[in-house]
């Protein structure tokens, strides 16, 4: 153990590996507040080179590595297992965050792994572009956990998930010596067989360590029209939200919440609701039609119980209702003594959402101990989040119901959070044997040694 801190030192100076148990817990423990075993040490390098050094490290002293970036993951992918026998180092990827001037003639911007989501978003902003990943955890969530855990979000409906922007990547493989691969030449054209770049998109850390990547940007959307919409069912919304979509107009996001999620969610930043009702489902629909509120706005909202943003300002404060429900839910059942909620994220083909949507609630409802239920989610893209307090946090049975109801719909137990390890026992619900064999086979290719990340995606 002392060679191998004394190795790492070596690599990155003393300030940069912390072994304190103080400093280590707040690495080791996830956003909701679930608390994983201790890591033998933190290390923070500095650049692509140093993750290359301290990986290799690692996989000359055999022990196995956490690559973190914001810690705003929520499958337990970026903290140690609690109950994990073997020693693990977590290298903490985020002064890894210059990013570079933006390519104006290709829209692609290169960004250190430990760049945040935010500073990408900024940086691109700044110069008359807009990076199409957008999450609440932006100012935490590093670009390199973005791509790790092949995030989607608010805008997946109008441009797709984080694999879509991804044009290259640098990575450090776990190999007995220092060693970098970097494909970041970002050509829209370039079929010189497998894409390494969509294989670490989504790896969630069991592959390789991402140092960099470049992603590609747009020229940001006309100005839209942002709508609180109360609806009674699954089918209205997905209609309303059909029904948005004309020659020139674009949806930006559309999102679902339910009855209680909008209320404890309003409890928590202290405000009444904007709608004049209360209604079983609220839709969030945002449409770049110019920001003049006709055509669909006029025709299909006008009878019902709507609130249109006036204004920047206004759209922030209906946006904030939508993007704090997962903090909602967690304050709401700790403050009553509850466990921390159990959060699965699912995704629903969109023909089957409303009998699904209704299949969970019966079901999960019934379920023993459950004290608390509510689903909210990106309801263009058929994903829920569903939150449940009342069993406790080791408790499994919930979170098999749920797997196993949103299987027998045809869905798949991880629609944008990734398996990590939370799920890792869940992931043949999703994906055949022959499947995994081929995953486990593509893992042994690019980690021979079996240090990145053991029991994330694969239980072990
Ligand atoms: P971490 O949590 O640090 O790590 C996540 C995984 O990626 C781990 O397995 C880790 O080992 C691996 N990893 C991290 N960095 C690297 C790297 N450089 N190289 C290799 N592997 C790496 N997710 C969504 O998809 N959509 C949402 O709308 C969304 N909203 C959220 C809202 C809130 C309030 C919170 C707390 C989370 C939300 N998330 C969402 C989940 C989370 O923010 C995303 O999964 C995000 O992509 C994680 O980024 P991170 O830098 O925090 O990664
Ligand atoms: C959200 C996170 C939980 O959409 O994915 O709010
Ligand atoms: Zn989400």
């Amino acid at each position: 153990m002392k060679a191998l801190i004394d190795e790492l030192i070596e690599v990155t100076g003393e300030s940069y590996v912390s072994t304190d148990s103080a400093v280590l817990v707040g690495y080791c423990t996830d956003w909701t507040g679930h608390r994983g075993g201790l890591a033998l040490a933190v290390v923070r390098p500095a650049d692509a080179r140093e993750v290359a050094a301290v990986l290799s490290i690692c996989v000359n002293h055999e022990v196995a590595v956490i690559p973190q970036g914001g810690n705003t993951g929520l499958v337990l992918g970026a903290v140690p297992d609690l109950h994990a026998s073997t020693p693990v180092i977590i290298i903490s990827m985020v002064r890894l965050n210059t990013i570079g001037s933006v390519d104006e003639l290709s829209g692609q911007v290169t960004a250190g792994a430990g760049a945040t989501l935010a500073d990408v978003q900024r940086a691109a902003r700044a110069v008359g572009w807009e990076y199409a990943v957008d999450i609440a955890a932006r100012d935490s969530a590093t670009i390199g956990g973005t791509v790790a855990t092949n995030a989607g979000g608010i805008h997946v409906i109008a441009y797709g998930m984080t694999r879509a922007q991804v044009t290259g990547i640098e990575a450090a493989l776990p190999l007995t010596s220092p060693t970098l691969i970097d494909h970041l030449g970002g050509l829209a054209k370039d079929n010189t067989g497998y894409d390494l770049a969509s294989a670490l998109t989504g790896s969630e850390g069991t592959l390789a360590i991402i140092t960099a990547v470049r992603v590609k940007l747009h020229r940001p959307m006309d100005r839209t029209s942002l709508a609180l919409i109360g609806t009674d069912s699954y089918d209205t919304a997905l209609r309303l939200i059909s029904s948005a979509v004309r020659p020139g107009i674009r949806v930006r996001a559309a999102e679902l919440m339910d009855r209680f999620g909008l209320e404890i969610t309003l409890g928590l930043i202290g405000q009444m609701s904007p709608l004049s009702q209360e209604h079983e489902l609220v839709l969030l629909l945002e449409i770049a039609d110019g920001g003049d509120a006709s055509g669909f706005v006029a025709d299909e909202l006008s009878e019902r119980d709507t609130v249109i943003a006036v204004d920047a300002a206004n759209q922030e404060q209906l946006w904030s209702l939508r993007e704090r429900h997962t903090e909602a839910y967690s304050a709401f059942c700790i403050q009553r003594g509850l466990a921390a909620p159990h959060k699965l994220d699912v995704s629903i083909p969109l023909s089957r959402l409303a009998d699904c949507a209704q299949l969970l609630n019966d079901r999960v409802r019934a379920h023993p101990g459950v004290v608390v239920f509510g689903m909210f989610g990106h309801a263009g893209d058929g994903n829920l989040h569903v939150q449940v307090c009342g069993p406790a946090a080791n408790d499994e049975s919930v979170a098999e119901l749920i797997l196993h109801t949103v299987a027998e719909c045809g869905g798949s137990v991880s629609a944008e959070h990734g398996i990590g390890r939370l799920k890792a026992k869940w992931l043949p619900l999703s994906r055949s044997p022959h499947e995994i064999a081929v995953m486990r086979a593509i893992k042994a290719a690019w980690d021979p040694n079996g240090v990145m990340n053991p029991g994330v995606l694969f239980s072990e």
